[in-house]
C-alpha cells in the first residue's frame, strides 16, 4: 500500500505534491513552501517522503502524506555520505515495480489520482536531487517544478560547472585555490561546491543530474529573494529555459506555521528561550553547526575552551553526532567542570542538543551567530539581522560564507585550524561593541531588505502569488 494518511481539500480545489530530499536542510524549506501554498494559496498538499528520515504525518494535520520506497540499503542509510544516499535512492527509484518493490511511478500514479477527499494533483514540486522521481512524473504527464533549497549563487555555480571543468578550474589544484573566478565573482576556486573535500566524479555527476532535473522541469522556485542576489538570479533566468523562475524566500518567513519546529528530525529544546529571556539584549553568541557538519574531539575542546574564556554569554548546540567518533553523550566529553563553571559564573552559558533555531535567532538577546553557513542557517540569520562567524565545511557552505563576507558584509570566515586563541579573537571581532559595529549595521540594513520583500507587494509575496497562479494554470 501507498499509505496516503490524510485528505486535504474539497473537490474543485487544486492540489500539489511535494517531495523533499530527506535531510533537515532540504525538508524544512520544502515543508515551509508546502505551508505557504496551503495557507496562503489555499492549495491542498500531499507530501511524498521516504522511509529514510521519514516525516511524522501526525505533526502536520493540514497536509496529506504518502510514503515512497527509497531502496537505500541499511548500511548506506546508517553510515553513507549524503552523496551515496542520493545515489542509492535515485538508482532504486529508477526501478520497475516487482512483487517486492513498488516503483515510484506507481506510487505517483496512485497519489496523483483524485478521490472523494482530494482533487487531482496539478503538479509535483521536487528537490533537484530527485531526477528519478521527475522522470517518473514526466512519464505520467505530471508537470514538475523544482525547489532549490540553496542560494541562487549556488545554482548558478552548478550551471557553470561544465564551463569550470572546460576552463581547467576544476578539479581544483591546491596551488590555485585562492584564485578568483572572474566568471563568478566574488567566488574563488576554493569556494566552489565540494572543492577540496570529496570525490570529484561523484560530485560532478550529482550536480549534472541536479541541473538536468532543473532543465527538465516546468518551473523553478528558489529559496532566496530578488534583492539579495540580483545578478545571480539574472544569470539563472538567462540560462534556464523554464516557464517560471521565482525567488520565493526566505520560506520560513512566508510559511504561516513553524515548520522547522515540526519537521525537525531532532527534538528541539525550548528551555533555551527562557534562558535567553534572562540575558541582555544583543549579548549572546549562538553557536550551531547545522544538522551534518562535525568536528574532531581536539577541535571540540578548543571550541569549549574559547567559549568559556571569551567572556560573552553563549548558547551552544551540541548535536549528539557533532563530535566525530563519539557515541557517548557529548556532554561527557566536555572538559571537566565546563558545565558547572558556565552555570556558576552568572549562568553565562547554556548547552543544548538541538535548538528551535529560528526562534533563537529572532530573540533580542542573540547578538551573533557562529554557524557552518548552511543556506537555511544563513537565511535565518540574515532575516533577523544577526551577524555571523562562518566556519564552512562542505557543499555550498564555502560559497555561502564568501557571500556573507564579501557580497553582504554581515560576517566573516574563521579559517585555518580551530584554535582557542583564534576563536576568541573571532568572537571579539563579532561581539565586541566597537569591533562588531560595522557588521551589525550592515546586518540591520539587510534585515530591512528582508522585511521589505515580505511586505504586501514585496518581491517574495508577489513571487508567491505568481507561483500559486502558475500552479492553478497547469
Ligand atoms: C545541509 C548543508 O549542510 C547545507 O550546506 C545546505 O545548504 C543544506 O543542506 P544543514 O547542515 O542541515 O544543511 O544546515 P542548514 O541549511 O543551515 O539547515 C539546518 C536547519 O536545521 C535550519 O532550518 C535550522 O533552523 C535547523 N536547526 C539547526 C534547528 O532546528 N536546530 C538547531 O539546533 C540547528
Amino acid at each position: 500500500g501507498v499509505g496516503v494518511t490524510r485528505g486535504g481539500g474539497g473537490v474543485g480545489r487544486r492540489r500539489v505534491l511535494v517531495f523533499p530530499l530527506p535531510f533537515e536542510g532540504h525538508i524544512n524549506p520544502m515543508l515551509q513552501l508546502a505551508g505557504a501554498l496551503h495557507g496562503r494559496g489555499g492549495l491542498s498538499v500531499t507530501v511524498l517522503h521516504t522511509r529514510f528520515n521519514a516525516l511524522d504525518p501526525s505533526l502536520h494535520p493540514e497536509l496529506a502524506f504518502a510514503e515512497v520506497p527509497d531502496g537505500v540499503p541499511p548500511d548506506v542509510a546508517a553510515a553513507g555520505s549524503i552523496a551515496e544516499i542520493i545515489h542509492a535512492m535515485n538508482a532504486a527509484m529508477e526501478g520497475e515495480s516487482s512483487p517486492t518493490w513498488t516503483s515510484v511511478r506507481d506510487v505517483l500514479a496512485s497519489v496523483v489520482a483524485a478521490d472523494e477527499e482530494k482533487p487531482p494533483a496539478a503538479c509535483l514540486i521536487i528537490d533537484a536531487n530527485l531526477l528519478a522521481v521527475q522522470k517518473a512524473a514526466a512519464s505520467l504527464g505530471l508537470p514538475t517544478l523544482v525547489l532549490r533549497t540553496g542560494s541562487a549563487a549556488c545554482l548558478s555555480c552548478f550551471l557553470a560547472y561544465p564551463m569550470l571543468h572546460e576552463k581547467g578550474y576544476l578539479p581544483p589544484k591546491e596551488s590555485r585555490l585562492y584564485e578568483p573566478l572572474k566568471e563568478l565573482p566574488p567566488l574563488r576556486i576554493r569556494d566552489l561546491f565540494y572543492s577540496g573535500q570529496a570525490n570529484h566524479e561523484i560530485i560532478r555527476e550529482i550536480l549534472a543530474r541536479a541541473i538536468e532535473t532543473v532543465r527538465n522541469s516546468d518551473g523553478l522556485v528558489i529559496n532566496t529573494f530578488d534583492e539579495l542576489e540580483p545578478p545571480e538570479l539574472e544569470r539563472i533566468r538567462g540560462e534556464v529555459d523554464v516557464a517560471v523562475v521565482l525567488a520565493v524566500g526566505p520560506l520560513h518567513k512566508l510559511s504561516p506555521v513553524d515548520y522547522a519546529g515540526r519537521s525537525s528530525l531532532l527534538r528541539q529544546d525550548h528551555s533555551c528561550i527562557e534562558w535567553l529571556d534572562t540575558q541582555a539584549t544583543g549579548s549572546v553568541l549562538y553557536v550551531s553547526f547545522g544538522s551534518l557538519a562535525s568536528m574532531d574531539s581536539d577541535e571540540f575542546l578548543e571550541v569549549a575552551g574559547a567559549l568559556h574564556s571569551s567572556g560573552h554569554p553563549f548558547l551552544w548546540v551540541i548535536r549528539p553526532d557533532l563530535v566525530r567518533g563519539s557515541h557517548a553523550t557529548t556532554s561527557t566529553r566536555l572538559p571537566d567542570g565546563f558545565e558547572r563553571a558556565v552555570e556558576e559564573e552568572g549562568r553565562r552559558g547554556k548547552v543544548i542538543h538541538w535548538a528551535p533555531q529560528q526562534q533563537v535567532l529572532a530573540h533580542h538577546a542573540v547578538g551573533g551567530f557562529w554557524t557552518h553557513a548552511g543556506w537555511n542557517s544563513t537565511l535565518e540569520s540574515i532575516s533577523e539581522g544577526v551577524p555571523m562567524i562562518c566556519r564552512p565545511q562542505f557543499a555550498d557552505q564555502m560559497m555561502n560564507t564568501r557571500y556573507v563576507q564579501e557580497a553582504w558584509g554581515v560576517g566573516f570566515e574563521l579559517e585555518g585550524e580551530l584554535k582557542r586563541g583564534e576563536i576568541e579573537r573571532a568572537i571579539r571581532k563579532l561581539m565586541g561593541e566597537k569591533e562588531g559595529a560595522g557588521l551589525r549595521e550592515r546586518a540591520e540594513k539587510l534585515r530591512k531588505k528582508v522585511a521589505g520583500c515580505l511586505e504586501s507587494g514585496g518581491s517574495s509575496q508577489v513571487a508567491l502569488d505568481k507561483l500559486v497562479k502558475y500552479i492553478a494554470s497547469l
